[in-house]
C-alpha cells in the first residue's frame, strides 16, 4: 500500500473508460484517497446556451455515476472546468477551508474542437481561437491548477504531478493529429519548466507520460480508428500498453520520496523507439 494516507486530485474522468478512471482505481488499491473532478454546470460558467447546459449536465451525470459505481462512496466528485480561473480558485479555497491537502495531481484533460468525427483540420486552417482554445484546456490548465493549489496552500510539500501526453508532441504520427500535437508539445514543456520551479519551491515533482493509442475513451473514440490502434499495436515491440500499465506507472510516479522529476516517459510498448 504505497499511497497510504495520501490524497490525489484526479482530473479527466468522463466515464468508466477514461484513462483517469484506471488511475483512480489503482490509487485507491494502493491505499490512497481520490478527489475526482469533471465537467458540469457551475455558477462560474456565466450565460450558457440550452445546448451547452444539456451537454454539461449529461457529462456530469455520467461522471458522477461512474465514480459512485466504480470508486465507491469515499471518492468525491466535484465540478471543475479547468479553463475557468474562478472555478479553480473556488475549488482550491474549499479544500483549504476543509483542511484537505493534496499529495498529487493527475492531469488527464484535453479537448480539440478541430477534431470532428475522426477528421482533423490541417494546421494551416486552424483559427487563432481554435488554437488558443485547445492550448487553454489541454496545456495551460496544468499551470492554472498547480498555481491555484500551491497558492491556496493545499499542495503538500513533496507532492507529485503527472500529465498524460502522446508521442505526437514530438513526432508526426501516422494518423492526422495537428492542433493537439502543438498543445501536447506545450504541455510537455510546461511539465519540464514546472519541475524546476515547483521542485525548488515545494519539493514537488512534475512528470508526463506518453501513452499508447487507446480507443476505449471518449477522446480516443473521437480521434482514432480501429485500424490506427491495430497499426500502433503492430509497430510497438511489446504491443500497445493498456490503461492498467499506464495506471501502474502513474502510481509509481505518485509514490512519496521519489526523486523522479521533469521526465517525459513512455508507456507505449516501445512504440517510440521505432523509426
Ligand atoms: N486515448 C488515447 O489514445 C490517449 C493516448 C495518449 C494520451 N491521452 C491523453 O489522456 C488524457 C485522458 O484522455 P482519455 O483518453 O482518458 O479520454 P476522456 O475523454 O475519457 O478524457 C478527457 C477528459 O477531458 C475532460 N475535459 C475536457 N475539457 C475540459 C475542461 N474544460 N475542464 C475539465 N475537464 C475537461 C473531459 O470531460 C474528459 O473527462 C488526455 O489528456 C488525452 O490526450 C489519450
Amino acid at each position: 500500500m504505497v499511497l497510504n494516507n495520501k490524497t490525489f486530485l484526479i482530473t479527466g474522468i468522463a466515464d468508466e473508460h477514461s484513462l483517469a478512471m484506471y488511475v483512480a482505481k489503482a490509487v485507491i488499491k494502493q491505499g490512497g484517497n481520490v478527489i475526482c473532478t469533471g465537467l458540469g454546470v457551475s455558477p462560474f460558467h456565466g450565460d450558457l446556451s440550452d445546448r451547452a447546459k444539456d451537454y454539461l449536465n449529461n457529462t456530469f451525470n455520467d461522471f458522477k455515476e461512474s465514480i459512485k459505481t466504480h470508486l465507491g462512496s469515499n471518492a468525491s466528485a466535484e465540478i471543475l472546468d479547468v479553463t475557468l480561473d474562478d472555478n479553480i480558485e473556488f475549488f482550491a479555497k474549499n479544500l483549504f477551508k476543509n483542511d484537505i491537502k493534496i499529495d498529487g495531481i493527475l492531469h488527464a484533460v484535453a479537448m480539440d474542437k478541430t477534431i470532428r468525427n475522426k477528421k482533423v483540420k490541417p494546421l494551416l486552417d486552424v483559427t487563432f481561437d481554435e488554437f488558443c482554445g485547445t492550448m487553454d484546456v489541454s496545456a495551460f490548465s496544468l499551470i492554472r491548477l498547480t498555481n491555484s493549489l500551491f497558492k491556496s496552500q493545499v499542495l503538500n510539500p513533496g507532492a507529485s504531478i503527472c500529465a498524460l501526453s502522446y508521442i505526437a508532441a514530438e513526432k508526426v504520427t501516422f494518423h492526422p493529429y495537428r492542433n493537439m500535437s502543438v498543445a501536447k508539445a506545450a504541455l510537455e514543456r510546461i511539465v519540464i519548466e514546472l519541475a524546476d520551479e515547483m521542485g525548488r519551491s515545494n519539493g514537488t515533482r512534475v512528470n508526463a507520460i506518453r501513452f499508447s493509442t487507446y480507443l476505449g475513451s471518449k477522446a480516443g473514440a473521437a480521434t482514432l480508428t480501429e485500424d490506427d490502434v491495430a497499426k500502433s499495436n503492430r509497430i510497438s515491440p511489446l504491443g500497445n500498453a493498456s490503461p492498467r500499465d499506464l495506471a501502474n506507472e502513474v502510481v509509481h510516479l505518485f509514490r512519496p520520496e521519489s526523486r523522479i522529476t521533469g521526465e517525459i516517459r513512455h508507456v507505449d510498448g516501445g512504440y517510440h523507439i521505432m523509426g
